[in-house]
């Protein structure tokens, strides 16, 4: 494609402030440009006078990598797309004062910015400042490939990074047959979303040791506990990077963030709820007996819209409810101090989900193999909706459950089977559960397997279902 390239054009003398600029280098007349899929449009088609201000069209869009310009028709159009997403070629049928314009893109126009503090990239038409670490990105449908923003790769392009395909027309780098040899394909009804599909630990920003606790925002921001490290991650939508906004020593269960943007974090080993960003932590016990005005072993939370916060404390057999700003709880579900298998109490609650539409708590009873629903203000005694018959595999049982989500739509509640390796499904008055991810007793690290499942949470338009793959060290996500 080089020797296509001949002209150099320059803003520069057009007196833009410096991160403003770009150069465009200028392929011979006659050429114009292909994009390598046909799901690639031009960002905009305009009618312009002259390739100068085609080019400056391009210039102040973000997107904007390439342009082409037919002077016969004044047609310019930008585009996302740079030649390692199309090519130049020429024109088919001829247009002989076509030509096009391909941004400069080179490291040394990054290494003043990337991975730096905002301020760095408030003007820059290269970079954007991206909200969780504060520090300047590669804009959307751009990877960066070590030295530079790239374009995401289209069905079928080879890749290397996991984030290096569009994932907004639902592709994912994947290893096909697990061969190394890398490509952009469709994403399947299983798709990692946090972790390495193949499932290997890891740390950093693409690795997960032990995912446990799952929160979905509604803007599809997924939160993620990592139980054996103590690192809790935030993944931007369709992202693969995770940034970690907490560290905490110990391990970490549930997460929440209410409606105000607070997030909270259960630390079962330090018995604390931090409660970010003010920094707070319930009251913490020290001592055994168990009391309502502190926490013992925090394993689920909940927070509803007036900031009540409820949490489940595995050895105190209770769940608590917090009113904003008390040092003391209430007991809402189970009996202080008391295992049992009544419907009043609990033995070992896990995860909680919460449904505030229907002021009802569902709450995983762990010993009890069983998720128990309490309708709030009314009663403290529980009906079973999932489980209930005893420890074991059969589809009216659980094994040790863990994780509870439940589909606001229709009431019809998720349980992570944690010792049978599968999430079943237990719709309103059913007596038994179907499977929707897993293979009963069959801890497996294909994408159709799981291996030791923990949380489970939905998008909020409830079309997919995330899950915690502990074993696997990833998250997946199906599609409903
Ligand atoms: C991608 O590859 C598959 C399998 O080789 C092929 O069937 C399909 O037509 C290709 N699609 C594109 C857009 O190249
Ligand atoms: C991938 O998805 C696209 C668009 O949904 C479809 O046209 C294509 O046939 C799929 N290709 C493969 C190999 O599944
Ligand atoms: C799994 O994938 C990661 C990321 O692609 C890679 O670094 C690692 O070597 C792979 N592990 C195995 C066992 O294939
Ligand atoms: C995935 O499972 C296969 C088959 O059991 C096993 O050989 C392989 O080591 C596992 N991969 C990882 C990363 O644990
Ligand atoms: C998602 O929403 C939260 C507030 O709920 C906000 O802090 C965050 O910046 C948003 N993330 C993105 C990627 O828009
Ligand atoms: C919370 O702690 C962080 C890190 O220690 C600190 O930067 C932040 O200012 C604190 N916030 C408040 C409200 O004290
Ligand atoms: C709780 O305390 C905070 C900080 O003192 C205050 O901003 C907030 O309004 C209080 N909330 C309620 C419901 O009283
Ligand atoms: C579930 O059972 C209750 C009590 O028998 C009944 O009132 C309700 O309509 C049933 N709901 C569904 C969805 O079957």
């Amino acid at each position: 494609m080089s020797t296509i390239i001949l002209l150099l054009l320059s803003l520069s003398s057009v007196d833009l402030s410096y991160q403003d600029q770009s150069t465009a280098r200028l392929s011979n007349l006659g050429y114009t440009f292909t994009p390598y899929s046909s799901a690639s449009t031009p960002l905009l088609t305009l009618a312009q006078s002259s390739i100068l201000r085609c080019h400056m069209q391009c210039n102040p869009r973000i997107a904007c990598r390439l342009f082409d310009y037919d002077s016969d028709t004044n047609q310019c159009r930008l585009w996302s797309d740079d030649l390692t997403t199309g090519m130049i070629s020429l024109a088919i049928p001829s247009k002989p004062q076509s030509r096009v314009g391909v941004i400069r893109i080179a490291p040394y126009i990054y290494t003043p910015i990337h991975n730096q503090p905002c301020d760095k990239c408030t003007e820059s038409r290269y970079e954007e400042c991206d909200p969780f670490s504060l520090t300047c990105q590669c804009p959307s449908v751009t990877f960066w490939n070590g030295n530079v923003c790239s374009p995401q790769r289209y069905l079928n392009q080879s890749c290397a990074t996991i984030d290096s395909c569009r994932s907004d027309l639902a592709l994912e780098c994947r290893d096909v047959g697990c061969n190394s040899v890398f490509q952009c394909l469709n994403q399947t009804n299983v798709v990692t979303v946090a972790g390495f599909c193949n499932a290997t630990v890891g740390g950093g920003a693409y690795g997960l040791s032990g995912p446990w606790g799952l929160y979905v925002t509604s803007n599809n921001t997924l939160y993620v506990t990592d139980y054996d490290t103590g690192r809790v991650q935030a993944y931007a939508p369709s992202s693969r990077s995770g940034v970690t906004i907490a560290e905490l020593s110990g391990h970490v269960e549930d997460i929440f963030m209410d409606s105000m943007g607070c997030i909270y974090v259960v630390d079962i080993t330090l018995s604390s709820v931090f409660i970010s960003p003010m920094n707070t932590t319930l009251p913490i016990a020290i001592q055994r007996p168990c009391t309502s005005s502190s926490i013992y072993d925090p394993y689920g939370i909940a927070v509803d819209r007036y900031g009540n916060i409820y949490i489940s404390d595995f050895y105190c057999n209770v769940v608590t409810k917090w009113a904003p700003n008390t040092t003391a709880g209430i007991v809402v579900a189970g009996q202080l101090n008391t295992a049992g298998s009544t419907s009043s109490l609990l033995n070992g609650p896990k995860f909680i989900a919460l449904d505030e539409v229907h002021s009802a708590l569902y709450v995983v009873d762990y010993y009890n193999c069983r998720v128990q629903k309490f309708l709030l203000g009314v009663s403290t005694v529980g009906t079973t909706v999932a489980g209930g018959n005893g420890y074991g595999t059969g589809l009216n049982q659980l094994k040790n459950p863990s994780g509870v989500c439940v589909l606001l739509k229709d009431q019809s509640v998720y349980v992570g089977d944690q010792d049978n390796h599968r999430v079943v499904k237990w719709v309103v008055n059913a007596t038994q559960g179907s499977i929707v991810a897993g293979v009963t007793g069959v801890a497996g690290n294909t994408s159709s397997l799981l291996n030791t499942p923990g949380d489970c949470a939905f998008d909020p338009t409830e079309t997919f279902l995330y899950v915690a793959d502990y074993g696997n060290h990833r998250v997946q996500r199906f599609s409903l």
